[in-house]
């Protein structure tokens, strides 16, 4: 079994986008950081070695991390962050799992520069027919002119809300929609006639996109590092912490330039002072003798195939396409009965502003996130080693498995208590191999987004979703038990439900949240623990001899 290392020194870097140059953290003054190029099967090291003034962690995005929860890297929940001048070296292996993963920061809002594509080559060939010239990493990001760790305050203090970034990106760079795009255009060559892979990921802190490229139809083969059914589309919807496969051919007639507009966009369901602007970047079919100019870039229009920002309906049609792949080499294993089901409303709500302090959320109160209307508060402990060494806590209670209060989501009731929200450190525990569904409830309160929901250490399967309020009589009677997608992140419709089984076969403690920043910051969160099983090897190893301490 081959082991391989990579070394990431956390350091800051001068880094120009718009106009502007600022010091961000960046891993080796890399900004986006670099590719990590695994094979399915492999030991990995990611010696992680911090040469700035704050604390960090990395987070290896979807890796199952089976018994291995001390990589997982959230911190204060599976570690105490790695201080300025320590070292960490997250061990891990890649068991059954292949293709687009990514890695990020997972403290305070660092994703937004610290954060890199994590590829996992397959052991068998790919399942899908066509030839691959190349493969092409599309990783979206946001930029800000302003300081991260200021909007973050500013949010948190002042309850503030939506912020807006001031830039979309495609691997790092703006494009031609922004200032001083010259240098900073994500352009690639293709030859005509040839197949690529693109493997898209949405690294954004706050928006859903929509992504397409002018003239070419995007054939979807994989989500979140799981093979689907293939299936044409002239766009994809991906929300943050989710990955897309898409294989894409060059089988149109170029003009004399070669060139051919990608972009993405956010999804919204109505109109709200988000960055709602786009980014842009090119394939471009080789034409020998043509150098690329300012004039070649700034001349574009954008894709007609790009749906608009509120377009609700293609964002659904497509969640709805996706189906895992479920052949004899890859099974889709959704588990057809269960042995508990939670059921919990993701939502935002208004806390009143403390006197002496102006509030710059909703109505001059403060903005909180929450599931079943408590607020995750992170401890000042790594959670993990207090479940592995037994230590008892009264840091943590057991999360609530209904909502507190009866609800109707389907009109907005800005009075309602539903909008109120207690503070707390929440984990469900579960024995091990549970079979658990959890339905998310949305309750459309003063949000316009899907809810991106991601669960550390494992995949689940969404085995339905639909709008209005999830009605646990009918609703379960529609799932898809066949082949439901499998993912490791849903985007919860706006104004609705979804439901995901999970099979709690990784001992630990993981952490779920809103891949929404932002929403996370507010307390879109709790925790999951999976207790050991009777085996030994259904028990959790024990920590590394360099793990971090608080
Ligand atoms: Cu992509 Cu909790 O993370
Ligand atoms: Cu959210």
């Amino acid at each position: 079994q081959i082991i391989r290392r990579f070394s990431y020194n956390i350091e800051r870097k001068n880094v120009k986008r718009l106009c502007h140059t600022k010091r961000l953290l960046t891993v080796g003054g890399k900004y986006p950081g670099p590719t990590i190029f695994v094979h399915e099967g492999d030991n990995v090291e990611v010696k992680v070695t911090n040469m700035s003034p704050w604390n960090t962690t990395i987070h290896w995005h979807g890796v199952r991390q089976l018994r291995s929860g001390w990589a997982d890297g959230p911190a204060y929940i599976t570690q105490c962050p790695i201080v300025p001048g320590g070292t960490y070296t997250y061990k891990f292996t890649i068991i059954s799992q292949r293709g687009t993963l990514w890695w990020h920061a997972h403290l305070a809002w660092q994703r937004a520069t610290v954060y890199g594509a994590f590829i996992i080559y397959p052991r068998m060939p790919y399942p899908f027919p066509s030839l691959v010239e190349a493969e092409i990493p599309i990783v979206f990001g946001e930029w800000w002119n302003g300081e991260i760790e200021d909007i973050e305050t500013d949010m948190k203090l002042y309850g503030s809300g939506p912020n807006s970034s001031d830039a979309y990106t495609i691997n790092g760079l703006p494009g031609p929609l922004y200032p001083c795009y010259n240098k900073d255009t994500f352009i690639r060559t293709i030859e005509r006639g040839k197949t690529y892979l693109l493997r898209i990921i949405n690294a954004a802190l706050n928006d859903e996109l929509f992504f397409a490229v002018a003239n070419h139809t995007l054939t979807v083969v994989e989500i979140d590092a799981v093979y689907t059914k293939p299936f044409k589309t002239k766009a994809i919807m991906v929300a943050p912490g989710q990955t897309t496969n898409v294989l894409i051919t060059a089988n149109q007639v170029p003009d004399s330039t070669g060139m051919f507009v990608m972009a993405a966009r956010p999804y919204l369901s109505s109109v709200f002072p988000f960055d709602n602007s786009t980014t842009i970047g090119f394939l471009k079919y080789s034409t020998p003798n043509l150098k690329i100019t300012k004039t070649h870039v700034k001349s574009f229009t954008l894709p007609s195939n790009l749906p608009e920002m509120e377009d609700t309906p293609f964002a659904t049609e497509f969640a709805e396409k996706l189906r895992s792949l479920g052949s004899p080499e890859y099974p889709c294993n959704v588990p057809k009965k269960i042995d508990k089901r939670v059921i919990t409303t993701i939502s935002l709500n208004l806390q009143d502003c403390p006197v002496n302090q102006t509030c710059k959320g909703f109505k001059n109160k403060k903005f909180y996130a929450s599931m079943n209307n408590q607020s995750f508060v992170r401890p000042s402990i790594s959670i993990l080693e207090c479940h592995y060494r037994n230590l008892s806590t009264t840091l943590f209670s057991s999360f609530p498995e209904r909502p507190p209060h009866p609800f109707n989501y389907t009109g907005v009731d800005p009075l309602s208590e539903n909008l109120n929200t207690e503070f707390s450190t929440r984990i469900l525990v579960v024995p091990y191999g549970t079979r658990l569904e959890i339905v998310l409830q949305d309750t459309s309160f003063l949000n316009p987004e899907n809810h991106p929901i991601h669960v550390h250490g494992h995949n689940f399967f969404i085995v339905g979703s639909g709008f209005g309020n999830y009605d646990v009589d009918c609703d379960p009677k529609y799932y898809n038990l066949i082949d439901p997608p499998e993912r490791n992140t849903v985007a919860v419709p706006v104004g609705g439900w979804a439901a995901i089984r999970i099979v709690a076969d990784n001992p630990g403690v993981w952490f779920i949240h809103c891949h929404l920043e932002e929403h996370t910051s507010w307390g879109l969160a709790m925790g999951l623990i999976v207790q050991s099983g009777q085996h030994p090897s259904q028990c959790l190893l024990p920590p590394p001899d360099d793990f971090p301490i608080c």
